[in-house]
């Protein structure tokens, strides 16, 4: 049990893991030097890690791969990807090769608005209320004109205000709904001050509408906040062949086809297993919004909220065959940015946008959607063929050979063994026991 501790901020990093290490850790420095040795021995490097975040002890390493060929638009890419599971990177470059082949990937944004808003208390009259926000719609435009200026320039701003009656969910409920386009940026930041200031601008200038009543005039705002929900800020990626294309010395194409068809629908009626298929979308497209500095949380947030939108969570991908042309393609909301936030402040964000040839929010948007896209077609392909435990052990065998403390001669001799022999935790365990005897 930690004990509790008061003014833990104004410690320095040091007295902070020596606290630890007596709290949690019965003063067992073995753990201290566990955190001291990810320290990076760059000062300034570990200073900038340090200030991103309050009360920062060490550093925590993720693996930071990159998937080559994968051809967007006619375009060639190699994709940056940070993550720990052992055979996402592989299954993402399978499928990225596998459609090399066959035309590649296509994607488009669809749209790019974001929204946020103010939601507020109003008990009075509702005519009253649609009055006023008629007059002061044009002020709560012009009260945010400082900070739009720098968006402005950049090809964004302030869309629309408009007033919503939610009543109906929640007496005495009406909201503020605020749509933004926020260009290259993810634009919380802006959204979130611009929303702050309508709230400031609308309760004040409610004080001045003489057709309120007192209690009219005191309009009571809950919070102003931006939405992680999304769905005006889509984007598509698909891609096609003939069916015949889909054959390899594994399998006849039309048998294949039928089959990823019918677990996409599958995936479409029942939601315990569209909670896999999409968790295995967000395997790769998490990597890539990882990797270059965007916010994993609200993705994630609006993604599955979107794979709800009617009321039943599904599938976000979706599959056909037309004619005789297989076609798999995926819609999903995503708001993103290149610019602003983690991607000009962490080194290695700079670097995954410079693997990625510097793209515009757009560009990433439609490289997201491609990789979520290609890490489901991996993962449903592996499925209705080998299964997903024979890709998937062989990659974590390096992971249970380093938890058996294996030398790089044993590694390097169970790697050729495990070849032609199914892994798990107890075959690799009896194999290095053998070569220990
Ligand atoms: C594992 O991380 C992801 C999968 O389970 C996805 C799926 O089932 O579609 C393989």
């Amino acid at each position: 049990m930690s004990k509790k501790v008061s003014g833990f901020s104004k410690l320095n990093k040091t007295q902070k893991i020596d606290w630890l290490i007596q709290n949690c850790f019965y003063g067992d420095a073995t753990f201290k030097a566990i955190l001291l040795s990810y320290w990076n021995s760059n000062s300034k490097l570990q200073q900038l890690h340090d200030e991103f975040i309050e009360n920062t002890i060490s550093n925590f390493y993720l693996p930071f791969a990159i998937a080559p060929n994968f051809l967007i638009n006619e375009r060639l890419f190699t994709i940056p990807m940070v993550i720990e599971e052992s055979s996402v990177v592989a299954a993402a470059s399978n499928a990225a090769k596998f459609w090399l082949d066959r035309g590649g990937f296509k994607a488009e944004v669809l749209s790019t608005t974001k929204n946020g808003q103010v939601h507020f208390n109003f008990f009075g009259d509702k005519q009253k209320l649609i009055a006023f926000f008629k007059i002061v719609k044009p002020t709560l435009f012009k009260s945010i004109e400082d900070f739009e200026k720098n968006m402005k320039k950049r090809g964004g701003g302030l869309l629309n205000i408009e007033l919503i009656d939610k009543n109906s969910k929640l007496p005495g409920y009406y909201q503020l709904h605020c749509t933004f386009e926020t260009a290259d940026a993810m634009g919380a930041n802006f959204i979130n001050s611009c929303l702050e200031q309508f709230a400031k601008t609308f309760k004040k200038e409610a004080l001045l509408f003489s057709d309120f009543s007192q209690s009219e005039k005191e309009i009571d705002v809950v919070m102003s906040i931006l939405s992680n929900y999304v769905p005006e800020c889509l984007v598509r990626a698909e891609v096609s062949c003939k069916v015949d294309k889909l054959t390899t010395p594994e399998f006849d194409g039309h048998y294949f086809a039928e089959k990823f068809i019918r677990a996409i629908e599958i995936a479409h009626v029942e939601p315990r297993r569209a909670v896999t298929h999409n968790k295995g979308i967000m395997n790769g497209l998490d990597a890539v919004v990882l990797a270059t500095g965007n916010d994993f949380r609200a993705i994630e947030a609006g993604v599955h909220a979107f794979a709800s939108r009617t009321g039943h969570y599904s599938s976000l991908t979706n599959a056909e065959i037309h004619g005789d042309t297989f076609r798999f393609w995926i819609e999903i909301p995503l708001a993103i940015g290149t610019v602003g936030g983690l991607t000009s402040l962490h080194p290695l964000v700079k670097v995954a946008l410079g693997i990625l040839q510097y793209p515009n929010a757009k560009e990433l948007m439609q490289i997201m959607a491609v990789t979520g896209l290609a890490q489901n077609f991996a993962a449903v392909k592996s499925l209705i063929t080998t299964g997903i435990q024979e890709g998937h052990m062989k990659m974590h065998l390096m992971n249970i050979l380093n938890q058996l403390n294996a030398s790089s001669d044993e590694k390097e001799k169970a790697i050729v063994y495990f070849q032609h022999t199914t892994v798990s935790h107890t075959a690799a365990i009896s194999y290095i026991e053998s070569l220990r005897k």
